[in-house]
């Protein structure tokens, strides 16, 4: 075993190698990024794929019969193609290419939601979402009538099949539900809680950025009928990302935008609309991004999802050991319980700690200094803060560039903070 790499096969040095940026320094010192839950580093492949199209393309798609947006064309249904693949959906016509998980939540909230839900019905969720997997559902049921019900948490702030049982009831028409939770790496039992949604006759959204970037994920053998996710969180561009759904409930929703390239169909009062995925993709897309996002997921497949969660598994549990052991240190979620998850789930790779009253920000601003890159705050989740009892945490994340290295010169980075604040 070498210090860089846990396992003996995973390519650590190979894969760094990729990723130009962390042939740099930050603070003058060589770049630690372990803010992987906010946005992904990008390897030099999907670098190349937005270079290529904004050199050599530069066209739009769809509407020209010249040889540029021709390629551009084929490339765009190629990266959807790629996209479909990674999460094994059924059909491209299943992957809407969208603005990122925020957006493809909005689709959901606004196609499916606002049209087909009623005062008296029930939208069950949990307190450990992200904003754009809860704001979009109050939004929703403020201007529907439905009411939100939220699944018990453990002091661990996991839920169990029994709790999501305890929410939903025959009133329940959606479930909307976090992959893998952005503030603990705590991943919910989906499988089973796809299962309980179904039986009451609900549909389940599923917030997948963290999730999908990080594991590999079989939309139909989870039985979801919704995922989001964001390209910029998988080594992908930033403004791009995806909601995939089954064909049957895209078809009936109605879209969120409307405009050019969405249509069949035209007239002065009124107009008719093209089938999936197109009638929620109007306007020019993000045509760089999407070729990138494409490339980005053809880059985490040939690493292989199995690998780099491996990968992430063995680094979390080398950071809660050693982060834990730093004087005054408080973990969050599954990890506090001496890095064993109960629940037979291992949480992804993030660690939420505090170090003793020492304000997050301030911890942050001390590793900076050091060259460690983590994300400190409330994380874009009020509620689970409000669940931890705590205003905010430092948030470490990992990916499948970091190394035990990095997280030796995290925890000497926390050794400093103390002394700066003895
Ligand atoms: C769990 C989760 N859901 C949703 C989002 C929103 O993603 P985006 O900002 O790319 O739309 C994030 C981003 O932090 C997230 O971590």
């Amino acid at each position: 075993m070498t210090r860089r790499s846990v396992t003996r096969t995973y390519p650590i040095d190979r894969i760094r190698a990729e990723f130009p940026i962390l042939g740099t320094t930050m603070r003058g010192k060589p770049l630690v990024y372990l803010d992987n839950g906010a946005t992904s580093l990008k390897p030099q492949v999907v670098i190349d794929a937005e270079l290529d199209y904004l050199t050599r393309i530069s066209a739009s798609i769809h509407r020209g019969v010249y040889q540029l947006s021709e390629e551009a064309t084929v490339k765009f249904d190629e990266a959807r193609a790629s996209v479909r693949q990674f999460i094994n959906a059924g059909d491209d016509g299943e992957v809407v290419f969208t603005k990122g998980a925020t957006e493809s939540s909005n689709i959901v909230a606004f196609g499916w939601g606002r049209k087909f839900l009623k005062a008296g019905d029930e939208i069950v969720t949990t307190e450990l979402e992200h904003h754009a997997n809860l704001i979009p559902w109050q939004q929703v049921a403020a201007a529907t009538g439905a009411k939100l019900r939220f699944v018990p948490l453990d002091p661990a702030g996991r839920v169990s099949p029994e709790s999501v049982q305890s929410a939903v009831t025959e009133r329940t028409r959606l479930v909307a539900i976090t992959g893998m939770s952005n503030v603990t790496g705590y991943m919910p039992p989906l499988r089973e809680t796809a299962e309980i949604a179904h039986r009451n006759g609900a549909v389940i959204v599923v917030d997948g950025p963290q999730l999908v970037s990080h594991h590999p994920v079989d939309v139909q053998s989870l039985g979801c009928d919704f995922l989001t996710f964001s390209a910029h969180k998988m080594c992908g561009p930033t403004g791009v990302g995806a909601l995939y759904g089954r064909r049957d409930l895209l078809e009936a929703m109605d879209p969120l935008l409307y405009g050019g390239d969405m249509i069949v169909r035209v007239g002065k009062e009124s107009a008719t609309f093209k089938g999936v995925p197109d009638k929620f993709e109007t306007g020019t897309p993000n045509i760089s991004g999407v070729l990138g996002f494409g490339a980005a997921v053809n880059y985490l497949r040939s690493i292989g999802m199995e690998a780099i969660a491996d990968h992430e598994r063995e680094l979390l549990a080398y950071a809660a050991r050693r982060v834990g052991e730093v004087p005054g240190v408080t973990l969050y979620g599954p990890m506090a319980e001496r890095g064993v998850a109960a629940g037979g789930v291992d949480p992804g790779g993030i660690l939420s700690f505090n170090l003793g009253e020492i304000h997050p920000h301030d911890v942050g601003a001390v590793l900076d200094g050091e060259g460690v890159a983590v994300r400190t705050g409330f994380h874009c989740a009020q509620p689970m803060m409000q669940f931890l009892g705590v205003p905010g945490t430092v948030r470490a994340s990992f990916y499948l560039y970091n190394t035990l290295e990095d997280i030796d010169r995290l925890v000497n980075a926390l050794h400093k903070t103390l002394e700066v604040f003895s």
